[in-house]
């Protein structure tokens, strides 16, 4: 047992913080967070009461796309340190009784990988080009793209190779995201002995596990069939990712994480391997975490879910019951760094939705009521059986920056779509740790990469720190109790339906949340935390939650 209580399997249960590094903490003052400004935050992390860190991508890369473009897989960007630094962010994470979890980024690297530079310099056809998809174009003078796909970030998924010194006709590259993030060949065994030594790289430095980007994307059908629709990830839209589409979801990705199963468990202790699967329906999201495949892979319909009881109760069942069919547990998410943060989508006129960005021309969202909710939220993601997974910031109730000028975006999903999506920088915005400075405690020099909203002063730790009704004293309230409880490896018992109300039992604890505008009478039983004040008559007030013991002792 560790500090925190982690088994073995601890990944069944466990409770994930994604630590966002560039936001995280900045320990050099150059505006981007670093590798020792998480090390310097680990009792902080520790006293929240989680038992692992996925630590965001920090490898080498020109930062095309915020760190997810790799240009090599063994090396810390100088941006956040070394890999002694990593190393040292390992050890003190395991001292302080933490798992850390690296972020893998197998579907492309950066466009600056020494493969792709190679490639680009080489001949059609050669050996070098076979590890990306290198492709003739249409058309007399093959200026056409190869085919009609679109990128998830806007626009054609292929870039047409520059002039070439030999004076041959161009090609062009695939890429389902930006331009400066060619798309590997799955299909060749040279890419994929190389992602084994690199997975083992980091086994050697003692990584717990590793999420996988993007683990629904590595093989693309043969051929590469034409597909009109735009398959995006960051839609508003949760049916945008249909099974047919020819790049995504394709049975051929099993065959790699069954191998990649067998690398791990060739490891002491549990590793593990999470999914970003963006997958529908359930039951072929299973088949990410069937025995031998992963351990874990996100929820994202939990995380697309509206503020809706009936809906809440619908899959939080049909998520259960799919990944039970293949043995394994449901890894429940409301927020990420490609998401609008659930505090604000909860505040929203159609809340829970999911917009591409806000900006200031944009519905604003209801601040005080979307952090209501999302206080009350968060008892029912706590309460389920399973992992969750949450993100840096939210245990403060952080909303995201919905008024961040134009000029200050980042992220390539605003460029590529001439800003007609937003993109997701609003969610990615610096930590704030204190209530004064001129960057609230991120770093001493108050330089940012991104601007903190003025009411980020208000959500400081230090702020939440000294007061016991905060949302951040309520997270380790609940994560205190969810261990105390084994809530995470408990079963569910759905209460009576009752309107607008999530209400079950887990063991020895009721979970209520009411998301209707009323209030509902609570059940018997000592209360032992709420999102809101219960008064004498024992209601449970509109957009509120409550854990109640039913312990029988
Ligand atoms: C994943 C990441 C996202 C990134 C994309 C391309 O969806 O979470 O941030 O832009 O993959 O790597």
């Amino acid at each position: 047992m560790t500090q925190n209580g982690s088994h073995p399997l601890w990944w069944k249960d466990a409770v994930i913080y994604q630590v966002y590094p560039r936001s995280f903490a900045d320990s050099d003052g150059d505006g981007i967070g670093d590798l020792p400004g998480i090390i310097d935050h680990m009792p902080y992390l520790e006293k929240l009461g989680i038992d692992a860190l996925w630590i965001s991508p920090c490898f080498q890369s020109p930062q095309g796309d915020a760190g997810y473009d790799i240009s090599d897989y063994r090396k810390i960007d100088p941006l956040f340190g070394t890999v002694e630094d990593y190393e040292a962010l390992i050890r003190e994470a395991h001292d302080h009784g933490l798992r850390v979890i690296a972020d893998m980024v197998p579907n492309h690297t950066s466009d600056q990988h020494a493969w792709f530079k190679e490639a680009m310099v080489s001949e059609p056809g050669s050996a070098a080009r076979e590890r990306y998809l290198f492709r003739d174009g249409k058309g007399k003078s093959g200026d056409e793209p190869p085919n009609n796909w679109q990128s998830v970030f806007g626009g054609i998924a292929w870039t047409r190779e520059p002039e070439r010194k030999d004076g041959k006709p161009r090609q062009w590259y695939l890429h389902l995201f930006d331009s400066c993030q060619p798309d590997l060949n799955w299909y060749n065994p040279e890419v994929r002995s190389e992602f084994e030594s690199v997975l083992r790289f980091w086994l050697d430095r003692g990584v717990d596990g590793f999420r996988i980007d993007v683990a629904h994307g590595l093989i693309k059908e043969k051929g590469l069939p034409p597909y009109t629709e735009r398959a995006t990830m960051v839609g508003e839209d949760d049916d945008k990712t249909p099974s047919d589409a020819p790049m995504w979801d394709r049975d051929g990705v099993h065959d790699i994480y069954r191998s990649w199963h067998k690398l791990l468990a060739s490891y002491p202790g549990d590793r593990m391997l999470v999914a970003e699967a963006w997958v529908k329906p359930l039951s072929r999201l299973a088949r990410y975490v069937r025995p031998d495949e992963m351990q874990q892979t996100f929820n994202f319909d939990y995380l697309l879910c509206r503020w809706n009881a009936a809906k809440y109760r619908e899959i939080i069942t049909d998520s259960l019951e799919a990944m039970h069919e293949v043995g394994a547990i449901t890894a429940w998410v409301m927020s990420n760094h490609d998401t609008v943060r659930h505090a604000s989508r909860l505040g929203l006129k159609d809340a829970g939705a999911r917009p591409q960005g806000i900006d200031a021309a944009h519905e604003q969202p209801n601040e005080a009521l979307g952090l209501r909710r999302a206080r009350a939220v968060i008892f029912m993601t706590l309460g389920l059986p399973g992992s969750a997974t949450l993100y840096q910031g939210e245990e403060l109730g952080l909303p995201d920056h919905t008024t961040l000028d134009r000029k200050y975006r980042q992220d390539p999903a605003f460029f590529r779509t001439e800003g007609k999506e937003i993109g997701r920088d609003g969610c990615r915005i610096p930590m704030p740790w204190k209530a004064d400075g001129p960057s609230l405690g991120f770093n001493e020099s108050g330089e940012l990469w991104l601007p903190q909203p003025k009411q980020y002063k208000e959500y400081a730790v230090t702020v939440e720190e000294k007061d016991p009704h905060s949302t951040l004293a309520l997270y380790r309230a609940l994560l205190t109790q969810r261990k105390k409880f084994h809530l995470g490896r408990g079963v569910l018992k759905w209460a009576a339906p009752r309107e607008n109300v999530v209400e079950f039992t887990n063991g020895d604890v009721r979970v209520v949340l009411n998301c209707g505008n009323e209030p509902v009478a609570l059940p018997p039983g000592d209360i032992l935390v709420a999102s809101h004040e219960i008064g004498e008559d024992k209601m449970l007030p509109a957009n509120a939650a409550v854990w109640i013991s039913v312990s029988k002792a």
